[in-house]
C-alpha cells in the first residue's frame, strides 16, 4: 500500500507531540517504549494496514488531525461537525488542545459508541455535543451556514456500510457495530461482486454531502481521511475497495457543484480529500 505519510518526517517530533497531545497517563506509556519500539510501531502504522492500537497511533492521528486545524482554522472561535465520529476521539482531544474555546459537535447515530465517546471525551473541558442522528438530518439541527470545518475521521467507510445497511433493514443505532460488522463485509462483498455499490451507494452520499454543505460556512472546508484495518481485511472487506475509498469517493463529489476539491501540502489524496464550499 502507499504509505499514509511520511516517517521521517514523524520519527523525529513524535516526542514532542506526545508532549503537547497526551494526557499524563498517555505520556507514561509512551515513555515506557524504546526509541526502537516507536520507530517499529510507526512504520507499521503508516506502512501496513492498521494491527494494533497504541499509544504510538494515539500521537500520530492526534498531532495529524491538529495539523489539519491548524492549517484549515487556527483562529480559537472554531466551530467544527464531525460525521460517523463512532467512539474515536482523536478530534476532541486535539480541540481540547489547540481550540478550548472552540465547539465540536458530532452527528453519530449508534447509541453505544455515543455513550463510549462521551465517557472517554467528558474530562476534557471541550464545549462538545453529540447529535444521535442521521448526519442527513444535521441541517434540522444546526441550520444554515453554522460550521467551518466538518470532519470524516476514516468515516467514509462507515457512512457507507450503515446506508447499505439501511437498505436491506439492517440496524446501526441500536445494535453492537462490531456484532454488526461481519453482515456489512458479506453486503459489500456482494455489492462488488455485483458491481452495485455506486447504484446502490453513491446517490444517498451525495445527498449527505448536500446537506453537509448547507451547514458548512462559505469557504468552510470537508476534511475526509482515510485508512485501512487489518481486522477488516482479515474479515473479507473487498481490499481494492478499503484501500481505493478515497478515489472512489472522489469520482463521486466530483457531481458536486457547491464545493471544489483543494490541495493541502502534505497530505496524500490517496488517503485525503479537503473540499471547499463555494462562496456563491
Ligand atoms: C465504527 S464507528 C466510526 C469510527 C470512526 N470514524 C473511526 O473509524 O475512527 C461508525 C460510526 O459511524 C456512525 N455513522 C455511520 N453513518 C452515519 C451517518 N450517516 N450519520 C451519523 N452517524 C453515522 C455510526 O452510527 C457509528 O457510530
Amino acid at each position: 500500500m502507499k504509505p499514509l505519510d511520511d516517517c521521517l518526517k514523524w520519527l523525529p517530533i513524535l516526542k514532542e507531540c506526545a508532549h503537547t497531545y497526551l494526557n499524563e497517563s498517555e505520556y507514561d506509556q509512551f515513555e515506557s517504549l524504546s526509541s526502537e519500539e516507536v520507530a517499529i510501531q510507526l512504520v507499521n502504522l503508516l506502512e501496513k494496514p492498521i494491527m494494533s492500537f497504541t499509544v504510538v497511533n494515539d500521537v500520530y492521528f492526534r498531532a495529524r488531525w491538529a495539523e489539519v486545524l491548524q492549517t484549515l482554522h487556527p483562529e480559537q472561535d472554531l466551530t467544527l461537525l464531525e460525521v460517523a465520529t463512532g467512539d474515536a476521539d482523536m478530534i476532541p482531544q486535539v480541540m481540547a488542545r489547540t481550540h478550548l474555546n472552540g465547539r465540536y459537535i458530532t452527528a453519530n447515530m449508534n447509541k453505544s459508541l455515543n455513550a463510549s465517546l462521551l465517557r472517554k471525551t467528558e474530562n476534557l473541558g471541550l464545549n462538545l455535543e453529540v447529535i444521535e442522528d442521521d448526519a442527513a438530518h444535521i441541517a434540522e439541527h444546526l441550520g444554515h451556514n453554522a460550521v467551518d470545518i466538518i470532519a470524516f475521521q476514516h468515516a467514509i467507510n462507515d457512512v457507507i456500510q450503515a446506508i447499505l445497511c439501511d437498505r436491506v433493514g439492517i440496524d446501526t443505532t441500536f445494535s453492537d457495530w462490531m456484532e454488526t460488522l461481519p453482515r456489512m463485509i458479506e453486503i459489500l462483498q456482494q455489492e462488488i461482486v455485483q458491481n452495485t455499490l455506486e447504484l446502490h451507494a453513491k446517490e444517498p452520499f451525495l445527498q449527505l454531502i448536500d446537506t453537509l454543505l448547507q451547514v458548512l460556512k462559505p469557504n468552510g472546508i470537508i476534511a475526509m481521511n482515510h485508512y485501512m484495518f487489518q481486522l477488516d481485511l482479515d474479515w473479507g472487506y473487498p481490499p481494492a475497495l478499503f484501500e481505493h475509498m478515497v478515489p472512489l469517493t472522489r469520482k463521486w463529489l466530483r457531481e458536486v457543484t457547491e464545493c471544489e476539491e483543494i490541495a493541502v501540502d502534505g497530505f496524500d489524496p490517496q488517503w485525503w480529500i479537503f473540499l471547499q464550499k463555494k462562496s456563491s
